[in-house]
């Protein structure tokens, strides 16, 4: 074994000075060692110092002559030693290159006369070149004019050689310790613990990879967007129904029947089941009646409202339509004020492309209670934002069918160094909440976003495709560690 043979070695000899020598005297594979040197390194039994040395390796036509001989003798050999043999004839009985080449190298070396004959010039010659050429095999070293002239002609190339020089190191036993690596019962019974010499621990040892699942990031991001509004006193709302009625989606909410959200362009319509079961036919009355005629101070939108339309099934379009299913219950009840909140997946059948999907994620939140004003969205939209680690915000009218007023929300991103739009918000409309039954003096103010906008933020992700859908990348999902939103 070459353990052995190493530190046996030194056992005798103050120092090993070169590893390739020791290997071809001791009959060993140099790279095994090198190999048991390293280690014997590592835990300093030995010292070991780098020797480089520049040697000379065959190329495969150097290789080829050392094996069959150089053209030149080649060449020569192929000429009849009396009389003389046609060019034609030769080049026929010889191999093209080795002709080539024997012509020129054995016309230089005045072994023969070249014409249209070829005869030999002298009796004898002797194979140099090949004989150089297996001196290099056998690893010798030979004289500068040698090395050129083959270096010359290609035959050999240079190569860097790299072994060892060896002493003891301060650990140095002729043998290597076996040390314990685990304190067996047999140990303990035998008393042999008491001589045991233990391996150290490593502690710098990196632990194989935690054989484990790997959330997603949207379920990373999710699950602190919860303990947020979990913080700020809301309730989660059930979002477990991703089909959805028009009416809920839509009518509910105020929104005219010919609202172009409501095209088959933005939304997907379901075919079986295509139209809603049963709908709370008192409150239906109150909604189409709003829409058609107007009432609680507003004109209506004084279109005919149709039933078929409200029927109709669909995925939902936003989590608003849960929002509105849990205010038209908290109408039915005495009132009490309520924060709630949803963090659940939405369809629209929108082109899909680096920022868009037609399905993603909403976070919806929401507070009812008497009295709320702008100034609280605004107030509670900075607390939110804040704890997302996005404390400057503008805010800029907008539209939405069912909000008034309505803000689009902005943050100045660090990173982009500009401002962007992160969400959207507004006070219900009363024609919305007054027909649910919600008190007069309530206000209802809500806001949203998409989840997939702050995952890709922070997880440096620019094509939504990479992050959900089906062509997620798996290994991204497993590598990535946890991100933490950031909190000012
Ligand atoms: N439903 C809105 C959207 O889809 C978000 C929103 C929620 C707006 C609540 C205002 C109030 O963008």
């Amino acid at each position: 074994m070459a353990e052995d043979a190493v530190l046996g070695y030194l056992a005798t000899h103050e120092e090993m000075l070169d590893s390739g020598q020791f290997a071809s005297e001791h009959g060993l594979d140099h790279n095994e060692v090198v190999n048991v040197i390293k280690s014997l390194h590592g835990f300093r039994y030995i010292d070991a110092q780098d020797i480089k040395r520049e040697t000379w390796v065959l190329t495969d036509e150097g290789k080829k002559y050392a094996a069959e001989g150089s053209p030149e003798v080649q060449l020569f050999l192929a000429v009849p030693p009396e009389g003389s043999i046609s060019k034609d004839e030769l080049q026929k009985n010889l191999d093209p290159s080795v002709f080539k080449i024997g012509c020129s190298q054995a016309g230089k070396n005045k072994w023969v006369e070249m014409g249209k004959q070829v005869s030999r010039k002298v009796q004898h010659v002797e194979d140099k070149v090949k004989n150089l050429l297996m001196r290099i095999q056998d690893g010798e070293a030979l004289e500068k004019d040698d090395i050129n002239s083959l270096k010359a002609r290609k035959l050999i190339v240079p190569q860097t050689w790299k072994g060892y020089s060896v002493k003891k190191g301060p650990n140095y036993a002729p043998k290597r310790k076996k040390v314990a690596t685990d304190l067996t019962r047999e140990n303990l019974q035998r008393g042999d613990w008491k001589e045991l010499e233990f391996k150290e621990y490593n502690f710098n040892a990196k632990g194989p990879p935690a054989e484990a699942g790997h959330l997603h990031p949207l379920l990373k991001v999710k699950d602190q967007l919860k303990n947020i509004f979990l913080q700020m006193g809301f309730e989660e709302m059930p979002t477990n129904n991703f089909v959805e009625s028009s009416f809920w989606n839509f009518d509910a909410l105020f929104q005219p029947q010919q609202h172009p959200a409501r095209d088959s362009h933005d939304t997907f319509f379901l075919e079986v089941p295509s139209t809603t079961r049963q709908l709370p036919e008192d409150y239906v009355e109150l909604v189409k009646r709003v829409h058609e005629d107007g009432g609680y101070g507003s004109r209506g939108y004084g279109y005919e409202w149709k039933r078929e339309e409200a029927n109709k099934n669909l995925l939902r379009t936003h989590t608003t339509a849960v929002s509105t299913r849990m205010l038209y219950a908290l109408g039915k009840q005495p009132f009490a004020p309520k924060r709630y909140f949803s963090i659940d997946r939405v369809f629209r059948n929108e082109a899909v492309d680096r920022t868009h999907l037609a399905e993603f994620h909403q976070i919806e939140g929401l507070i009812c209670d008497r009295g709320l004003t702008l100034g609280d969205l605004i107030g509670v939209l900075h607390d939110f934002f804040s704890r997302l680690g996005m404390s400057k915000l503008r805010f800029k009218p907008a539209y939405n069918p069912y909000t008034e007023p309505s803000m689009e929300i902005f943050s100045y991103h660090e990173g982009l160094g500009k401002w962007v739009e992160i969400g959207n918000s507004g006070m219900f409309r009363p024609e919305m909440l007054l027909p649910m039954g919600i008190p007069e003096d309530v206000r209802v103010i809500a806001w949203g976003l998409s989840l997939e906008r702050p995952t890709m933020i922070l997880y440096g992700i620019s094509n939504i495709r990479d992050l959900f859908g089906h062509k997620v990348d798996l290994s991204l999902i497993k590598r990535n560690p946890i991100c933490r939103i950031g909190i000012n």
